[in-house]
């Protein structure tokens, strides 16, 4: 045998039982989206790299170290994205900057980083985010909390906290970088060594850094809420006030700084607080980001938003009850086609009807066709062989008779059971039989 070709580290298959959570976690999104008045956008999985060079800036983690970046075949630089922020401000510009006063837009779907593989930490991962264009109050920065702290709820996430902070605006975010590298150089020998190597050029990361050693030195550090001005002051509790005021918990965290360049004033987190995601407790995150449309390009247009990490979502998220969907199993006896063709037949009907229809298409052996029947967790059969078939009828069977009956009971009691459980039916009536034993009001669709 040739050996097995694996997937790409940090890169993972969602089989069908979780892809089935999923698809639950993004329908539930598009439905708190769609009451919030926001539309959604589909930007493409990759951009020229200056786009995310521009946008989230050189300096960061994400720009400097993750990124996929390749040439394609025009010698061009292009980029896996790696987060749906600066796309959705690409798309915004060239499609809908300047049409209405406040765009609200929602995405969803794959983001690429070339990080450590962690528990919660993937190279391709899930976003769901925010992003609103035209609104410089804070009451929609706080309205965006409220709806990931509503979606986290919705969710049945049992304990999360909100954590907000402001990096202000104009050069507040500089002069508090200036501060940073004066108070850190002289403990320079005591930073980690990311750290020390963040001083220069990303001061801010080592606020929120988890290495302990820069943690021991974070305590006399300056406070980035002294540095705000008056506006951004304003901005910030009215930020808290509406929060406080929608009943929405929340605490001011100075140590969030957040690693994309691009913030102004609000930044937040929404982070688990079940201590079963480990380091990777951040669930949602996002802020404001007032310069961002200007920079790449269009009119100044004040902007907010944010994402969420789905694994991380689905990790912290409670398992779903296992239920099944009521189903059917059709069982054609004899691989003859002209049986074969009658149970897809059947099947066809029964699906365009609604319902959930297993066909094992094998068509071996009732006893394995049976298997499979209870292996899906079909509660009726639908029975045919050539004599059904000539006869236009099938057997209808009550397979949660059966198989409360259990596979290994006697052979005698069974087939009573067996004989109370199941009738023939006439071809044209197996719709409605079904839909009687199933108690379903499915109605065609
Ligand atoms: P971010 O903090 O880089 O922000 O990512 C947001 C969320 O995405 C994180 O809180 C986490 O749940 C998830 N996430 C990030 N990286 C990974 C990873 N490697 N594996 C699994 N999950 C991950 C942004 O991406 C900004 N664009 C958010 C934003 C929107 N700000 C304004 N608007």
């Amino acid at each position: 045998m040739s050996p097995r070709v694996q997937s790409v580290i940090g890169m993972n298959d969602v089989l069908p039982a979780e892809a089935a959570r999923w698809r639950a976690l993004e329908a539930a999104f598009h439905a708190t989206c769609a009451r919030y008045g926001f539309g959604e956008v589909r930007t493409p999985f990759c951009e020229y790299t200056e786009l995310f060079v521009k946008g989230i800036g050189e300096g960061t983690d994400v720009v400097s170290k993750e990124m996929y970046t390749f040439e394609d075949r025009g010698g061009r630089s292009l980029t896996l994205r790696p987060e749906g922020t600066a796309s959705a401000v690409r798309a915004y510009l060239e499609h809908a900057a300047g049409s209405e006063p406040v765009a609200r837009w929602y995405y969803c779907g794959p983001m690429f980083r070339g990080e450590k593989p962690a528990k919660g930490r993937y190279r391709q991962f899930s976003q769901v985010g925010a992003e609103v264009y035209g609104d410089a109050g804070f009451s929609v920065d706080a309205e965006l909390i409220d709806l990931a702290a509503s979606f986290l709820r919705a969710l049945g996430i049992p304990k999360f906290e909100v954590r907000i902070n402001s990096l202000g605006s104009g050069d507040t975010r500089t002069r508090y970088e200036e501060a940073l590298r004066a108070y850190f150089t002289p403990l320079r020998d005591k930073l980690s060594e990311d750290s020390q190597r963040r001083l220069e050029k990303n001061p801010l990361r080592i606020i929120d850094s988890k290495a302990p050693e820069d943690q021991a030195l974070r305590p006399g550090a300056p406070d980035l809420i002294k540095f705000l001005g008056d506006d951004d002051k304003k901005h910030f509790d009215g930020v808290c006030e509406v929060l406080t005021k929608l009943g929405t918990p929340f605490v001011v965290d100075p140590t969030i700084v957040r690693g994309l360049d691009y913030y102004t004033r609000t930044i937040f987190e929404l982070k688990d607080a079940s201590g079963s995601l480990g380091a990777q407790d951040t669930l949602a995150a996002g802020g404001r980001y007032d310069n961002l449309v200007a920079q790449l390009g269009g009119k100044p247009t004040p902007a907010v938003g944010f994402a969420m990490g789905i694994e991380r979502l689905l990790l912290a998220a409670p398992a779903p009850k296992a239920e099944r969907a009521q189903s059917v199993a059709v069982i054609g006896i004899g691989n003859e086609a002209a049986v074969c063709a009658e149970a897809l037949s059947i099947a066809r009907e029964l699906r365009s009807a609604g319902i959930v229809t297993h066909v094992d298409t094998r068509f071996g052996k009732p006893d394995r066709q049976f298997k499979y029947a209870d292996r899906v967790g079909a509660q009726a059969g639908i029975v045919l062989g050539s004599s059904e078939v000539a006869a236009g009828t099938v057997v209808l069977k009550d397979l949660d008779v059966r198989s409360d009956f259990g596979a290994g009971g006697d052979r005698s009691q069974r087939k009573e059971l067996d004989a109370k459980a199941q009738r023939t039916v006439p071809r044209g009536e197996v719709l409605a039989a079904v839909r009687a034993l199933l108690g379903t009001a499915a109605e065609p669709k």
